[in-house]
């Protein structure tokens, strides 16, 4: 049995993971605050979570990983993918509640889910595996979203922090920076007044030049690349390479 763990299946490139995955005959596992209609079948389970709730997540991914490990899966495979655009706004006017609920859906949470997951999946049986889902903001700021420049930064340290204490030949985790994704991600951030993301043209050129991608084509890649293929511990993956 190989499972699959995916946080954020309600939309964009989460849905498209859990429904490649599950056409594949993977068992997947999604956490989140809401499942994707198009997500169903015996081997699809949801775990209601909300990731700015970091009090409850503990317990929540602990229950639900403890009964895909009862089921000895040969494979698992841990994708850090949701993630909120929620606290968009220049340094100055954000405010400690906005960063703190970013910082805690961006940041916190995958943390949270990698310790958990690292002691619920212990031992070469599994093969665990870890996706972390950032984005080439982690590597140049984006004037208007720091909040989310610094939390992908942050966890693409956490992925180079993984591989460094865990060196076994099975463990494998890896950052993936997706390119961008024709989701309701960037229909928030064209959305959004250009006194809030001073680089929203940019965002708005992506959409109009028609250069995002479907969700569909790059979940496609993902798997067949980095859930399924052979992956160096600790590396971090763009989209072109895949
Ligand atoms: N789209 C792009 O161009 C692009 C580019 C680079 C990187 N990425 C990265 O790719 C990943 C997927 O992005 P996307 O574009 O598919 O985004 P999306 O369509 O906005 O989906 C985000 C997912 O995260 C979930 N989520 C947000 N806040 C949550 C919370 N508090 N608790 C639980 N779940 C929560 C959402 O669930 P709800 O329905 O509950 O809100 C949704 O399922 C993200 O890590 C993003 O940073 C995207």
């Amino acid at each position: 049995m190989r499972t699959a763990i995916i946080t954020g299946v309600s939309t964009g490139l989460g849905e498209a993971l859990a429904a490649r995955l599950l056409a594949q005959d993977y068992e997947v596992l999604g956490v989140g605050r809401r499942p994707s209609p198009k997500l169903g079948g015996a081997r699809f389970t949801f775990a209601r979570a909300d990731l700015a709730q970091l009090d409850s997540l503990e317990a929540a991914l602990t229950r639900a990983f403890a009964a895909i490990a009862a089921r000895k899966p040969s494979q698992v495979c841990l994708i850090n993918n949701a993630a909120t655009v929620g606290g968009v706004g220049t340094l100055g006017t954000l405010g400690g509640a906005a960063i703190a609920a970013d910082l805690a859906v961006n940041l916190a949470a995958p943390v949270i889910a990698a310790d958990c997951f690292c002691r619920s999946f212990a031992g070469p049986d599994c093969e665990p595996r870890i996706v972390n889902v950032s984005s080439g903001a982690a590597q140049a700021p984006i004037a208007g979203a720091s909040l989310y420049s610094i939390a992908k930064a942050g966890l693409e340290m956490l992925t180079r922090a993984l591989a460094a204490e865990h060196d076994e030949r099975s463990f494998g985790a890896i950052t993936l920076r997706p390119g961008i994704i024709d989701t309701p991600m960037q229909q928030a951030m064209r959305g959004q007044p250009a006194a809030r993301l001073p680089v929203v043209a940019m965002f708005r050129d992506f959409h109009a030049s028609g250069r995002l991608v479907a969700p569909a084509e790059v979940a496609a890649k993902v798997v067949a690349r980095l859930v399924e293929g052979e992956i160096d511990n600790g590396r971090t993956y763009t989209y072109a390479e895949l």
